[in-house]
Formats: C-alpha cells, sequence, structure tokens
C-alpha cells in the first residue's frame, strides 16, 4: 500500500516550509502540430494551493497541457490565466519571470551532469536571478535539506541514484520560490525502489500549500494527494472530480476502461 511506500523513505526527511500558491485557468485552450490537433479546447481553473493530478492514456496530451503553463510549448488558441492575469506570449525577461513563478520538474530529471547538486540550483539563482554566490550556495543547501539531500550537495549526477537525482530536481525548481509547481510523471523512469522517496518528498510538497499539478501513474499517490483528479484523453478533458469519486465511480465510459486497465494490468481489454 501507499503508507508502505512511504515508509521505505523514512530516510529521505522531506520539509517545507510555507509556499506561496496562485490559481492557473485555462480558457477554451487549443494546441495543435500541424494538423494533428492535441489539445482541443481546454477548460480547467485550478485554485491556489490546489494538487490536481493529470490521469490519462499515453498520447492524450498530459504533458502538453503542462508545459503550456510555463510556455514550454506555446499555444494555438485561447489563453491561459495565472492569478487571473493572461499570461500571453512571452520572451526574455518576462519569460523568465513566468518560469521564477512556475517551477517544471521532468521525467528524466535533465540535471546538468557536470554540475554537482548545489551548482545545479545557483547556476540559475546567480545567472537568471541575480543572486551573490554566497546566499545562493545557502539557499542551495536549503533546498537541499529540505529535500534530504543535503549530505549529496557536491556530488555530481552521475554519482547519485536516480531517486536522487529527482529530488535534486525538484530543489531546483523550488529555488525561486515558485508559486506553481509542475511535475510531468516524475518517477516513471526511476526503479521501483526509488519511487517512494520521490513521492514522499512530493507529498510533503503537496501539503505545504504551493499549487501543484502532477502528471502521473501512480494511481495510489494521485488517489492520496491530489484535491482533484482530471481525466484527459484525446485532448480534451473527459471528467473532472475528488479522487474517491473519481476511483470508485468513474463516469465516463473511457476513465471506467482506463481505470480497468491501469489497476488490473493483468486484465486488461482494449484501451
Ligand atoms: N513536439 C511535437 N511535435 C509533434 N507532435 C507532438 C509533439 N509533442 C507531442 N506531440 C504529439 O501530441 C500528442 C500528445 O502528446 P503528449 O506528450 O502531450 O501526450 P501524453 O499524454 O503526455 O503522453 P505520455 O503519457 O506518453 O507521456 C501525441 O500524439 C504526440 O505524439
Ligand atoms: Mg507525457
Amino acid at each position: 500500500m501507499l503508507s508502505g511506500l512511504f515508509s521505505r523513505s523514512a530516510a529521505s526527511a522531506a520539509d517545507f516550509s510555507h509556499q506561496e500558491q496562485a490559481s492557473v485557468e485555462f480558457r477554451d485552450v487549443v494546441k495543435s502540430y500541424g494538423d494533428h490537433h492535441v489539445l482541443k479546447g481546454i477548460n480547467l481553473s485550478i485554485t491556489p494551493g490546489e494538487v490536481v493530478a493529470i490521469l490519462g492514456p499515453s498520447g492524450s496530451g498530459k504533458s502538453t497541457l503542462i508545459r503550456l503553463i510555463n510556455q514550454l510549448e506555446t499555444l494555438n488558441g485561447g489563453e491561459i490565466l495565472i492569478d487571473n492575469k493572461p499570461t500571453g506570449q512571452l520572451t526574455g525577461a518576462a519569460l523568465r519571470k513566468l518560469r521564477s513563478r512556475v517551477g517544471f520538474v521532468f521525467q528524466q530529471f535533465n540535471l546538468y551532469a557536470h554540475l554537482t547538486a548545489s551548482q545545479n540550483i545557483t547556476l540559475a539563482l546567480e545567472h537568471v536571478h541575480g543572486w551573490k554566490p554566497q546566499p545562493a550556495e545557502e539557499r542551495a543547501l536549503e533546498l537541499l535539506n529540505n529535500v534530504g539531500m543535503l549530505e549529496k550537495a557536491h556530488h555530481f549526477p552521475a554519482e547519485l541514484s536516480g531517486g536522487q537525482q529527482q529530488r535534486v530536481a525538484i530543489a531546483r525548481a523550488l529555488a525561486s520560490s515558485p508559486q506553481i509547481i509542475l511535475f510531468d510523471e516524475p518517477t516513471s523512469a526511476l526503479d521501483p525502489e526509488m519511487i517512494g522517496e520521490v513521492l514522499f518528498v512530493m507529498k510533503t510538497l503537496a501539503h505545504s500549500g504551493i499549487t501543484m499539478i502532477v502528471v502521473t501513474h501512480e494511481m495510489q499517490f494521485a488517489r492520496e494527494i491530489a484535491d482533484r483528479i482530471v481525466f484527459i484523453d484525446g485532448g480534451q478533458i473527459l471528467e473532472t472530480a475528488p479522487p474517491e469519486q473519481f476511483f470508485t465511480q468513474p463516469v465516463h465510459p473511457r476513465a471506467q476502461r482506463f481505470l480497468q486497465k491501469v489497476l488490473n494490468p493483468l486484465h486488461q481489454e482494449h484501451l
């Protein structure tokens, strides 16, 4: 069970003080690649401090949806508002400011291989946010401590396990004190025994007040930490519901089939 999953990682103490938060709203958001319509009119309001899990089959548009928020992708129609203000299409300093408000954690960690854990965090603080080296280093150590990685601060990514690298990536995403943090399948690249320590950190973070949007295939985790499940397929939101309702009484037939498949992988029927 999930509690067992978390308890295996008790050594990785996670601790976050109260985090900032902001709302996110999608209004009729459309995204295409050429004539491939990937998102077909997304409307979704996420309140400050809400924890939302995005579920759906492969290729349904989950990554695209969250990548639009911090403009790793640009939308083709509609708008995305943060704290009720349209974000527009940003470049330069304005884009950097948006990304300091919206942290992103990738499936493949995306740490710089030639920099230590600490340097992976101080890099942006110094060169994007203008911090002096000493305070940046102190901030990095504080963040690494928060994710239970202080003792590995001066190790390079290659010297860290996948779970440890992902915890460093989470610390890095929090460096600029974002109000929103986005996770794109943060445990999918990990060996099973590493998953718990990352979920443990995320669970602690979810309780800190930050607005959190998580694309995940960890159904137990989504059920336990999310305030709301958003189920997406074919570029459309087919169902949003509180976790207990979604997992026990999904309404949309597509959501029912999806759950049947992911919860009973040995008995899957055509999806
Ligand atoms: N840069 C791109 N160029 C062209 N097509 C793309 C691009 N990125 C995504 N797509 C297509 O858009 C669709 C949605 O992709 P997306 O990555 O958002 O899905 P997903 O739900 O995150 O899937 P998965 O669970 O496999 O990560 C897919 O059909 C994908 O092939
Ligand atoms: Mg994806």
